[in-house]
């Protein structure tokens, strides 16, 4: 059912709130942070607008609904990207089906109107224009003037705002007027093993404390080095890992290829160094400096074009460097190789 308020003779049709509900797992502190900093001390007082930092993945938007469902009241979210016209935050114009123009309210003004909390995610893509048009609503003022409805409009005393931000490259720099108005600065570090173990086991409860605990060991270690892997790259590597298992039948014991793999596909390869207990075949193959590229070229190398006279010594050659046995190479398998080169276009046969 469509939902409206009439301001200064203008009916804005509301947004809806979020009906998801997240919860926030681990340290505490953060979300004791940002209900400190909505909190009215005294009538005389004011909420503030904190900000919450951190690397992409490590949970702010997870933390500031958290936060706001602990407040009790809907949560609407607001997702800013580098395109954000100040309209856009505010109210936009939407030409009916009769041809006539109604106001939409956005969730943000809409969390103003209905005394709720608004989160504007990764509100640092926006530019100085989009943010400028908030600049009255972040002070003493708590007003917003669409130019386009041609409205000033007065945000409800319980509403709440907060601010998340990545701190990566793809952002624009905030201007100094809006940092002063969105604080306090809440930053999140990477949990410590003890929480990103809940985390995982919270987001993703069908999976099985192995792999977890596995998938968790790689973050630690990754986290020790400064990389920006991140509690959600764990979670989409176990979760991968978990359905590449079931789709190919596998038992746990090849649990950790399956998790190399999922790395490997999600972070990079670069990633798999930071993974431990390889299974023993998987560690002898890799060895300390050989990406899996290497390797896997190494192991397809005498399939693609086996030489058809003392195949079992060259092929003994490279299976002995990655460790397995001669017992895979009978006379007859050289039969099966199929679209064995003639002798005429191996140029190492015409040599010897
Ligand atoms: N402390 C936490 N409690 C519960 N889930 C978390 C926590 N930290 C991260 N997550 C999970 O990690 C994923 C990424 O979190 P998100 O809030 O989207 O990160 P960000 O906004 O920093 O990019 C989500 O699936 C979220 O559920
Ligand atoms: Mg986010």
């Amino acid at each position: 059912m469509v939902e409206t308020v009439t301001i200064e003779d203008v009916q804005l049709v509301l947004s809806h709130p979020e009906n998801f509900t997240m919860e926030w797992i681990g340290n505490q502190y953060y979300v004791k942070q940002l209900l400190a900093a909505w909190l009215m001390v005294d009538k005389q007082d004011q909420p503030l607008n904190p900000r919450v930092l951190g690397p992409p993945g490590i949970g702010k938007t997870t933390l500031a609904c958290a936060a706001a469902k602990q407040m009790g009241r809907p949560v609407y979210i607001y997702q800013a990207t580098a395109d954000t016209r100040p309209e856009d935050l505010l109210v936009q114009p939407v030409i009916s089906a009769r041809n006539e123009i109604t106001y939409h309210a956005s969730p943000l003004v809409t969390a103003m109107l209905k005394g709720s909390i608004c989160v504007l995610d990764e509100g640092n893509r926006m530019s100085e224009k989009s943010w400028a048009s908030l600049a009255p609503l972040l002070d003493h003022r708590r007003y917003v003037e669409s130019i386009i409805a041609g409205i000033k409009i007065p945000a409800h005393p319980d509403f709440r705002i907060c601010c998340t931000m990545n701190n990566d490259a793809s952002t624009y720099e905030i201007p100094e007027y809006i940092h002063s108005r969105l604080q306090p600065q809440i930053t999140i570090e990477f949990p410590d093993r003890e929480d990103e173990l809940k985390i995982l086991k919270f987001n993703l409860p069908f999976c099985g404390d192995d792999l977890l605990n596995y998938v968790v060991d790689f973050l630690q270690r990754a986290h020790a080095k400064d990389e920006p892997f991140s509690v959600r790259d764990g979670i989409n590597i176990a979760r991968y890992c978990s359905k590449l298992m079931v789709s190919e039948v596998k038992d746990l014991a090849d649990m950790p290829d399956f998790v190399q793999r999922a790395v490997q596909q999600i972070l990079g390869e670069k990633a798999i160094q930071y993974l431990s207990n390889l299974p023993v075949s998987t560690k002898e193959i890799l060895g300390p400096d050989r990406s899996l590229n290497e390797i896997l070229n190494v192991i397809k190398k005498p399939t693609k074009s086996p030489p058809r006279k003392n195949s079992k010594e060259d092929w003994r050659l490279v299976s002995e460097d990655l460790g397995e046995g001669d017992d895979e190479w009978d006379a007859g398998e050289d039969d099966e190789l199929g679209d064995v080169p003639d002798d005429d276009d191996n140029p190492d046969r015409r040599e010897t």
